[in-house]
């Protein structure tokens, strides 16, 4: 009988100091957030934010990630592989608040981007939209500084809404679902999007009364 145990990356040596730097980073992505959402509801009697999520990928699925894209599992290749090992998904208001995060959040000095994928722009064939950044900020350790990815998810309430019921069907389904369902899950996200561009035109038309 053969036992699986070297390739545990949590098992392999350096793996929590490898996983403590992006749980410090999704640290300081947050208080960066905070910190605009905070400014603005100084500033504006408005806030774009709704709210925020955060997530550091268990080992077992960067294992999986890592087997797929066809690497070894190491520490090494997950470094250089994977850039959603630290994520953080921030829920907004409207879709111009998405933008705005999104061109703040970048503009930081000590931020840095790495790809930024418009999925509101251009939705995904199913429907999903959102925009998703991925960012490195510094982090300062023991060693020394270490820039760390984290995955930014930035989308409205609306996206919000309709991927988590898509995740949940999707997950919840025994085998595949018949093919009218993805027809009418994609008319929803169509609703939705209809449904935010109304409101960011009321929002709009809100703030020139003003
Ligand atoms: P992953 O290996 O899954 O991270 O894919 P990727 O690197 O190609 O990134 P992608 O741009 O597809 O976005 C990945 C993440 O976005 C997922 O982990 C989900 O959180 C979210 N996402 C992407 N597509 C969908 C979708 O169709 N439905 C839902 N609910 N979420 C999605
Ligand atoms: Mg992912």
């Amino acid at each position: 009988m053969t036992v699986k145990t070297t390739n545990r990356i949590e098992k392999q040596e350096g793996f929590e100091v490898f996983r403590h730097a992006y749980r410090a980073a999704i640290k300081e992505v947050r208080t960066k957030i905070e910190i605009l959402s905070e400014d603005f509801a100084v500033r504006h009697d408005y806030n774009p934010i709704h709210h925020m999520e955060r997530r550091l990928k268990i080992p077992a699925s960067i294992e999986e990630k890592l087997e797929r894209l066809g690497k070894e599992v190491s520490i090494e290749n997950a470094r250089d592989n994977i850039f959603d090992i630290a994520g953080i998904r921030v829920v907004c208001n409207f879709v111009d608040d998405v933008y705005t995060l999104a061109e703040m959040l970048i503009g930081m000095d000590d931020v840095k981007l790495i790809t930024k994928k418009d999925y509101i722009e251009n939705p995904k064939p199913n429907g999903y939209r959102s925009l998703h950044l991925v960012i490195s900020v510094p982090v300062f350790l023991l060693d020394g500084r270490e820039d760390v990815p984290v995955e930014v998810q930035i989308r409205t309430v609306a996206m919000d809404f309709w991927a988590s019921l898509e995740h949940n069907l999707r997950y919840k389904k025994s085998k595949e679902y018949p093919a009218r369902i993805d027809v009418e899950l994609k008319a929803c996200a169509e609703v939705s999007a209809t449904l935010d561009k109304r409101m960011q035109k009321i929002f709009d038309e809100l703030m020139e009364l003003e």
